[in-house]
């Protein structure tokens, strides 16, 4: 590691805030603040000195994907509403982030509340839409408190009403809070929640692009994905495509947790690697411990095994690696996980959020939450990994929604790249890493 360490001297990349530049610097709840920091600059520049259009152009060229774990284009999704004829459109900030061990927008949002409120105000120019709703998670008081604040004041400041910048753009943004379902994250379930139905995703498509809120096109963004936009527009595509890599541009938030020395938030550069974020940012194993694999994004993203740690961190090198970068929570563990206790874990927090509106989802996340019971108590034969691979490929294949497609991930990760171990519980009855209590099991 030393030596690698001394190879990559000079070429290290820094800690890079764009999103978080000012997250713990200004006052949140104070609009002056905010202005004094840039604030609101890049809602006069477009409403003032660019047309709709060039906005968008603007954010296709930056090359800005989704933060929210997808990395659809979000110049692209801007364009798709901008098209649709229609007398009404929304723009809606997805703020309810969920996943277990994700707490980047929570930062956003309680530390640059405005950010969301101009970034969503640009949208709305950019597409033709004169309303928003920011759908926060339940559980983050403090933050819809801001927001709240945050609202008004830019109300009273003539950021938001009738007439911004004295043009003839209105904008109205309302607050929906969540009530604690994971499946609300989902943009179609977050929409019919706000419609106040209960929250189950819809069929897509027509994606929420053509038949969103209200059956309305609706432009849907994660709070990093939206905290992004002013600082494009302040600076420029050609700025953004600075930091990055070529297909994915510009940083990314991470929360880092698990057997590091450092836990915590960080924003860096798209494109660095598992082994730099763990060498540098969160300052090596605990106890000098071995890394043994990661968990990206929660529970949606992918079990990265160390073989992968110096893949680059961006959507497209994950990819063809065959993993994914998901929201950006990285759970980092030592020689002491077990990967049948891990998968176990996340198929419980799978078969528990389950919305049951359609059965490979509902059925398939217990069957295999209880497969996986039955490897870590020594009872399985090797048939099970046969049908736990099968119902893996089920579960991505049937399932209608983000949830029950990668619920089957973990599934599929430790059969890859952990097979031994798993077999190890089967055909040897002894758990590896010590933390299946087999002999109190079988
Ligand atoms: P997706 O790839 O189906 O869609 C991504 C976005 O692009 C959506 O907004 C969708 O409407 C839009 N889109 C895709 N194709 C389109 C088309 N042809 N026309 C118009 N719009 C289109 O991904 P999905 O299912 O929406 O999200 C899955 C991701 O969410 C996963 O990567 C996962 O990591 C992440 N996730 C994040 C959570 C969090 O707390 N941030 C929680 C749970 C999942
Ligand atoms: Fe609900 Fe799961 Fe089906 Fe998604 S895949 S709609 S969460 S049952």
């Amino acid at each position: 590691r030393i030596a690698w360490l001394h190879a990559r001297k000079g070429t290290l990349p820094a800690e890079q805030r764009i999103v978080l530049r000012r997250a713990g610097i200004i006052d949140p709840t104070s609009i002056e603040d905010y202005i004094l920091n840039d604030g609101y600059i890049a809602l006069g520049k477009v409403l003032t000195s660019m047309t709709p259009e060039e906005v968008i152009e603007e954010v296709k060229k930056s090359g800005l994907r989704g933060r929210g774990g997808a990395g659809f284009p979000t110049g692209t999704k801007w364009g798709f509403v901008a098209r649709e004829k229609s007398d009404k459109k929304y723009i809606i900030c997805n703020a309810d982030e969920s996943e277990p061990g994700t707490f980047k927008d929570r930062l956003i949002l309680e530390g640059d509340p405005h950010s969301m409120i101009e970034a969503m105000a640009i949208a709305g120019y950019a597409v033709g839409a004169d309303e928003g709703y920011i759908y926060v998670r339940g559980e983050y008081l403090l933050a819809q408190e801001r927001l709240k604040k945050a609202i008004k004041d830019a109300h009273e400041m003539g950021f938001l009403g009738k007439n911004i910048f004295g043009t003839d753009f209105n904008f109205e943004i309302h607050i929906h809070a969540g009530a604690g379902a994971y499946i609300c994250g989902e943009e179609t379930a977050l929409i019919e929640s706000i419609e106040g139905k209960r929250g189950q995703p819809r069929s897509r498509p027509p994606y929420p692009t053509t038949f969103g809120l209200w059956g309305k096109p609706t432009v849907i963004n994660n709070v990093e994905t939206l905290a992004n936009i002013p600082p494009i527009i302040n600076n420029g595509a050609d700025w953004y495509r600075s930091f990055g890599t070529p297909s994915s541009p510009g940083t990314k938030v991470y929360t880092i947790l698990g057997n590091v020395n450092v836990t915590g938030l960080i924003e860096v550069p798209m494109g660095i690697t598992l082994r730099e974020v763990i060498a540098i940012y969160a300052k090596g194993m605990k106890n000098g411990s071995n890394f043994k694999l990661a968990q990206t994004g929660g529970s949606s993203g992918s079990i990265i095994p160390a073989s992968l740690q110096d893949t680059p961190m961006d959507f497209d090198s994950y990819a063809k690696a065959g993993v994914s970068l998901g929201s950006g929570a990285l759970l980092i563990c030592n020689e002491d996980t077990c990967v049948v206790d891990l998968a176990k874990v996340l198929l419980n927090f799978f078969r528990v959020e389950s919305c049951g509106k359609c059965n490979p989802c509902r059925i398939g996340t217990q069957r295999a939450w209880e497969m996986l019971d039955k490897i870590s108590k020594g009872q399985a034969s090797l048939s099970d990994l046969d049908k736990l691979a099968e119902l893996s490929e089920n579960l991505y294949m049937l399932s209608n929604c983000g949830l029950g497609q990668t619920a089957g991930t973990p599934l599929r990760d430790i059969l890859n790249y952990f097979r031994a171990e798993v077999e190890a519980h089967i055909r040897l009855k002894i758990c590896p890493a010590g933390v299946c209590k087999m002999e109190e099991m079988i």
